[in-house]
């Protein structure tokens, strides 16, 4: 798989975080967005909270669910989203294109520079 498209690194990120102590189960909300999506046709979000309140891991929780990059059933099985009406359907389901703009890649000295690769 490619850096960008159904990348591993978001399961990655969300499995472990889901397997802690004090992991808190928001996956209920992909099925708001899938209403959202199926209902009102909106295809665009855009979420602005500020630092610390969850985006990283919402996003990657979204990437986890959607892409195609590895099997979510382990994770996912347990969660709220299990029992919504798209889950069977949508379940990796999708090509995902995740970029995460919070860091730098190592080799890249600018944003520029990441952008122009991008
Ligand atoms: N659903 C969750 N359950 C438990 N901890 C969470 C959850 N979502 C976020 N956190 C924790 O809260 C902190 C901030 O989350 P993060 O996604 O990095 O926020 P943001 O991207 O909005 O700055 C991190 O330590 C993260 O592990
Ligand atoms: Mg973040």
């Amino acid at each position: 798989m490619g850096m960008f498209l159904n990348s591993r690194s978001p399961f990655g990120e969300y499995s472990s975080i889901a397997g802690t102590r004090y992991f808190v189960d928001k996956s209920a909300m992909i099925d708001e967005i899938l209403e959202m999506v199926m209902g009102e046709g909106q295809r665009y979000f855009c979420i602005t909270r500020p630092r610390r309140f969850g985006k990283s891991v919402m996003a990657n929780m979204i990437a986890s669910f959607f892409g195609r990059a590895v099997d979510g059933r382990d994770v996912f099985d347990r969660l709220a989203v299990a029992g919504g009406k798209y889950y069977q359907e949508h379940l990796n389901g999708h090509d995902v294109i995740y970029i995460d703009f919070s860091r730098l890649p190592r080799d890249c000295k600018c944003y520029e520079q990441y952008i122009q690769r991008i």
